[in-house]
């Protein structure tokens, strides 16, 4: 009787950890803010991404952001937005894993400083946080960080950022407008376009410096940048019938779960859950004001005109997606925070 218990607790213990992960995963990483990291995480995860970039030019670092200047197109104004993304994150984790195991790659979740993006701690002059600003940034833990990628070739130059005021000021996207986009969009492409036209490229464009280049990834806010738009899928994709969606016809072209990821040749469906992958994300920090409900929230600047021809936007299809975005805030949009199935019609054509 006993050993048939011991048995079954066994098999319980067992099922819980097979049902937890794939096989595949020996354990499941958790994705945090890198405002709840401590001060040795923060420090691990800079001396590892330091690591990547020493050695011969082009180092492993620079390779990543020479990759994404030569994808530009396959992987920008595409469905494949989220999912290449989200695979060439997992790619930089490993890596940083294979130096340091202990480190994960954490997030900034921009939302919770719209209303003043580079006046916070990620920003600060410390050596365990991401530095300020500057042609050559001075400060921080990646102060006189060399990197190799431009537009016009290779090419070794200090780190750059410049960040961008309108007015004297910044204004991102809040978590309002964030959470707003998340709730109400229940189509993989309409969410996926309204992520990428509007707050992801907004802090590209405002960060400026080589974040506002196609060779953005040499600096290493672009991988906590990137890695909270990854958490607003993950978040999009726990609703009902969205955790398998994937569409869209960039060049008249039908694309489905199957299509393979520019660059890494797996099928989009491999990307389709953070758990097969092997991490998770933990949820971000409660913002230290709420803005009261009903309080108008800011609304971000728009994105430049420069940015846009940069990047090789369609300047029209930018300020559809900033006007409705625009209309979410003020509570016109159709869409209702919490009603999950309200499924507004779209004003745009996606
Ligand atoms: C990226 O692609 C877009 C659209 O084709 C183009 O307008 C832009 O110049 C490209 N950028 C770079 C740096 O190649
Ligand atoms: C830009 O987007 C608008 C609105 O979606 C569309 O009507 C127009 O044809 C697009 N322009 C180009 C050059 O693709």
């Amino acid at each position: 009787m006993i050993l048939i218990r011991l048995l079954v607790l066994t098999l319980l213990a067992l099922w819980s950890v097979l049902a937890q992960a794939p096989t595949r995963c020996t354990s499941i990483r958790t994705r945090r803010e890198i405002r709840q990291l401590s001060r040795q995480e923060r420090m691990r995860f800079i001396h590892a991404i330091r690591q990547l970039n020493q050695g011969d030019i082009p180092t492993v670092w620079d390779n990543y952001a020479l990759w994404h200047l030569n994808l530009n197109h396959t992987i920008h104004r595409s469905p494949f937005f989220l999912p290449f993304h989200r695979r060439y994150l997992v790619d930089l984790e490993n890596r940083l894993q294979a130096i340091d195991p202990s480190v994960t790659l954490p997030y900034w979740d921009w939302s919770l400083d719209a209303k003043a993006p580079f006046d916070n701690v990620v920003f600060s002059s410390a050596s365990d946080w991401l530095g300020s600003q500057g042609s050559c940034l001075n400060d921080g833990g990646f102060a006189r960080f060399y990197v190799t990628c431009t537009e016009s070739g290779p090419r070794s130059h200090c780190l750059s950022r410049r960040f961008r005021a309108v007015n004297g000021r910044t204004t991102l996207y809040g978590r309002d407008i964030i959470q707003r986009i998340v709730d109400t969009t229940n189509t993989y492409n309409a969410f996926r376009e309204l992520l990428e036209y509007g707050p992801h490229n907004l802090v590209h464009d405002m960060v400026g410096g080589d974040m506002d280049t196609m060779c953005a990834p040499s600096d290493p806010l672009f991988f906590l940048h990137h890695t909270f738009v990854d958490k607003l899928w993950a978040d999009w994709q726990r609703y009902p019938n969205r955790g398998r969606q994937f569409d869209g016809t960039p060049s008249g072209e039908q694309l489905t779960s199957a299509s393979l990821i520019p660059y890494y040749k797996e099928p989009v469906s491999s990307s389709l859950s953070t758990r097969a992958y092997c991490y998770q994300y933990a949820p971000s920090p409660e913002p230290a004001e709420l803005v009261p409900s009903s309080d108008r929230p800011n609304l971000p600047e728009a994105i430049s005109k420069d940015f846009i021809e940069h990047w090789g936007y369609n300047a029209t299809k930018v300020r559809n997606v900033e006007n409705y975005l625009k209309g979410l805030a003020d509570g016109n949009g159709k869409g209702k925070v919490g009603v999950l199935e309200s499924n507004p019609t779209h004003p745009l054509s996606f």
